[in-house]
């Protein structure tokens, strides 16, 4: 047998004990591949005598084109293998009977903001919505955080559009759509998703907040302490809950405050709130020399961590049925 066709043989023997088509692809490398053997023989061609190089050529040409052939039969033999595996693997035996419809469940978080949403309609509130893709406006600007505001490093997030829009920080941007579309006195809770760049057991990237507000001619800051200790107080079924206001700033609000709520021998941050500052109304085309008010933002995850004693905020967003489950 002659060099080129033992060289043929080889091929074909070690196509045919190869068995994925990674490991094929390496065995022909080995006789076509830069260096393959087969390449060797063509590279070789040269040094011969001029009268040989013909047929010399012409049957390294064959050779080639038969271990091309046998590589194109194996890899579609491999290919034909393995879809029947998977066709055998992901059978499905459509003469059993189902499962049976298990009941579905509201998720906590959702049971926790239609709690509040109850709880503030009760005292009279509306309930609104808006956009998650914020304006840099409204979840900035209208708020009294200005470009290069301080503020706003605390609200890292998620930038769209080239920067011109974020995924809100926060639900603060619905009250100014919200003043911008109702005439006052107004008394709303919006709920919704916000983002931020924070992760940890107490820290989401995407978590849950609800703003209140409440505006009209003569709203106090005693009215803000009375809707928000009552919300408190309601939402957890105690009326010996301890609420207070722990002076603070936000640029939306003038005075400002932390929410803290009793907790075991401590407080813990519920929030924040505080009475409308008077450029926010303005933004949201409200006369703030007539009317005045408050508005205060909670989160809700840590209202609900409260609520069912959940200890690490990531088991809300991992739709792991065990944990659902407990509160459908
Ligand atoms: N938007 C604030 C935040 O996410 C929370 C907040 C504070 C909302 C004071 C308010 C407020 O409406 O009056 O950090």
């Amino acid at each position: 047998m002659s060099d080129v066709d033992a060289i043929v043989a080889d091929a074909l023997a070690e196509f045919a004990a190869v068995h994925d088509p990674a490991a094929l692809e390496n065995v022909k490398a080995r006789f076509l591949g830069r260096t393959g053997r087969i390449t060797e023989l063509l590279k070789g061609l040269g040094k011969l005598p001029l009268d040989q190089r013909r047929t010399a050529g012409g049957r390294i040409n064959e050779a080639k084109a038969s271990i091309e052939q046998a590589l194109e039969a194996r890899r579609a033999a491999l290919r034909d293998a393995d879809l029947e595996r998977r066709l055998r693997a992901e059978a499905i035996d459509v003469t059993q009977p189902g499962r049976g419809a298990g009941n579905g469940g509201l998720h906590p978080i959702t049971l926790v903001r239609a709690r509040i949403e109850a709880l503030l309609r009760s005292m009279g509130f509306d309930v609104a919505d808006g956009p998650e893709i914020e304006s840099d406006f409204y979840n900035f600007t209208a708020l009294n955080m200005p470009a290069n505001h301080p503020a706003r490093s605390m609200h890292d997030t998620f930038y769209v559009e080239g920067g011109s829009h974020v995924l809100r920080t926060h639900t603060s941007p619905i009250q100014i759509h919200y003043m911008q579309s109702h005439r006052p006195p107004l008394r709303v809770l919006a709920p919704g998703r916000v983002y931020r760049s924070d992760s940890d057991a107490t820290h989401s990237p995407m978590f849950h907040q609800v703003e209140g507000l409440w505006i009209d001619e003569t709203v106090s800051f005693a009215d803000l302490k009375g809707v928000t200790i009552e919300l408190l107080q309601k939402f957890f079924e105690r009326t010996d809950l301890a609420v207070r206001f722990r002076p603070s700033f936000f640029p939306f609000t003038e005075p400002s405050a932390e929410i803290d709520m009793s907790f075991g021998e401590g407080w813990l941050e519920i929030g924040g709130c505080g009475m409308v500052h008077p450029n926010v109304l303005e933004h949201g085309n409200v006369d703030s020399s007539r009317y005045q008010g408050f508005a205060f933002g909670m989160g809700v995850d840590r209202l609900a961590m409260l609520r069912y004693g959940v200890d690490d905020l990531r088991l809300f967003f991992q739709n792991d049925l065990r944990f659902l489950r407990q509160f459908a």
